[in-house]
């Protein structure tokens, strides 16, 4: 690309109403042919990218074609939900073809010829045969299916000589991460760049930190940070590692902590009981049972285990039973949860894992518990938050009492833990 035609973008830009922010002027600015940003979540690479299309299809030639993809439908959209607003607000003279029902955009460029946009979802890989393209973006790239960029879109481009942008929070160590690493080889077609959210001066540094201090520091290493972390997307490390351990006790002289997550609509309620040392020594599981038998079940264990006292989550139908258990002399404390207290907890979780400062039983055991453990994730909602829960189809109730029976022990053996902070 020659200077004038990185001027024009540049004016093209402007006219918009778009400044791109320096890390941004980096990737317009860049000519090779395989671009890779791989940076934390509202570093403004939806922005980017999206400016980047409507820039490739003022180019003057007689027609091109060019795709904006995603893992679903409504990733895509965000791509190209920008490039309507724009198209609609600065180029409504330029506009042949506008068509909702199969998301594609037809433009008159600077040449007089056409160039058409097509937003596609890799989720149905048919929709992805057909013609060569003279460019791709493709958004979240990282939570595609590792076969997709290599057998659907990369060959697309190789009659056209067409140019990619694969932009994406990291995700682990997968094929992005191969792609991003060739960007940083000597390879002179294929260029990566990786920033974290706070290179977008449009952000409020302040709103980030804040997120630090509410997220487990995985989540926020790899959301914010945009590190490429080994386990994507997990929540919990090290959890095989300290699933050591075995039933035990009651003991006379022990001390024993407990965490109860009661069972909403669809799943389970589960007790879990720690003994002094972080050692989990019970474990108990179940389904459907009336709120007076599950009430005597929970507090025959906890009085078996020496009065245990008891944490337990009195939101939504949690408080009678809660109430029930005082009522029948348990040493029981309340927990709201607010999106907040949640955090905190799994958070304290995530930490004490990793510091291998809880023993678990052994996988074969309780498998129910290690399994919601390593199933637990984070992800970014569409309005850009980051959440941590189980997958769908997966219960956490397991993962909850535990977070509750290990937050006994949060204050007095790491203080620093009030904060979220290591
Ligand atoms: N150059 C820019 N000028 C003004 N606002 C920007 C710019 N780049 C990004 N933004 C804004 O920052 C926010 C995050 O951008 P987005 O492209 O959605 O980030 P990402 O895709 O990296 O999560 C959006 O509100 C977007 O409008
Ligand atoms: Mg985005």
């Amino acid at each position: 690309m020659t200077t004038t035609a990185i001027i024009d973008k540049n004016l093209f830009f402007a006219d918009l109403g778009y400044t791109p922010h320096p890390g941004q002027q980096l990737v317009h600015d860049s000519t090779a042919s395989r671009r890779i940003l791989a940076c934390g979540v509202r570093w403004g690479k939806t922005r980017s990218a999206a400016m980047e299309a409507l820039a490739a299809s003022m180019a003057p030639v007689s027609n091109a074609i060019g795709w904006v993809v995603a893992p679903t439908y409504d990733l895509a959209d965000k791509v190209y939900r920008e490039v309507i607003l724009l198209a609609s607000e600065h180029l409504r003279h330029r506009i042949v073809l506008m068509r909702e029902s199969d998301r594609r955009l037809v433009l008159r460029n600077m040449a007089g010829g056409t160039s058409e946009i097509r937003a596609k979802s890799a989720d149905n890989p048919v929709s992805l045969l057909g013609e060569g393209l003279d460019w791709v973006v493709v958004d979240e790239a990282a939570r595609l299916k590792p076969t997709i960029w290599e057998g659907h879109l990369s060959q697309r481009l190789i009659d056209k000589k067409g140019w990619a942008l694969l932009i994406s929070t990291p995700r682990g160590k997968g094929w992005f991460h191969e792609l991003f690493r060739r960007g940083r080889s000597d390879d002179p077609d294929y260029v990566s760049w990786n920033a974290p959210s706070v290179q977008n001066p449009h952000l409020d540094p302040e709103v980030i930190e804040a997120e630090r201090s509410r997220l487990p520091q995985r989540v926020f290493a790899q959301e914010y940070e945009g590190k490429f972390l080994e386990g994507a997307g997990q929540v919990f490390r090290n959890v095989r590692e300290c699933a050591t351990g075995e039933w035990s006790g009651p003991f006379s002289r022990t001390h024993y902590a407990a965490g109860l997550d009661l069972a909403k609509v669809e799943d389970y309620s589960v007790l879990t009981i720690l003994d002094d040392d972080r050692r989990v020594v019970h474990f108990d599981r179940f389904h459907r049972l009336d709120w007076h038998l599950q009430v005597s079940r929970i507090s025959a264990a906890l009085t078996r285990y020496n009065m245990a006292r008891l944490l337990c989550d009195t939101t939504g139908c949690g408080e009678p039973v809660f109430e029930s258990l005082r009522l029948a002399g348990t040493n029981v404390m309340p927990y709201p949860f607010t999106a907040k207290s949640k955090s905190a907890l799994i958070n304290n979780l995530a930490m004490m894992l990793e510091q291998s400062l809880i023993t678990l039983p052994r996988p074969e055991l309780c498998p129910e518990l290690i399994d919601e453990l390593e199933a637990f994730e984070f992800s970014v909602t569409d309005s850009g938050h980051v959440r941590t829960g189980a997958p769908s189809g997966i219960h956490d109730d397991s993962v909850v009492s535990l977070a509750l029976g290990v937050w006994h022990h949060r204050a007095r053996q790491m203080p620093s833990f009030y904060s979220g902070r290591k």
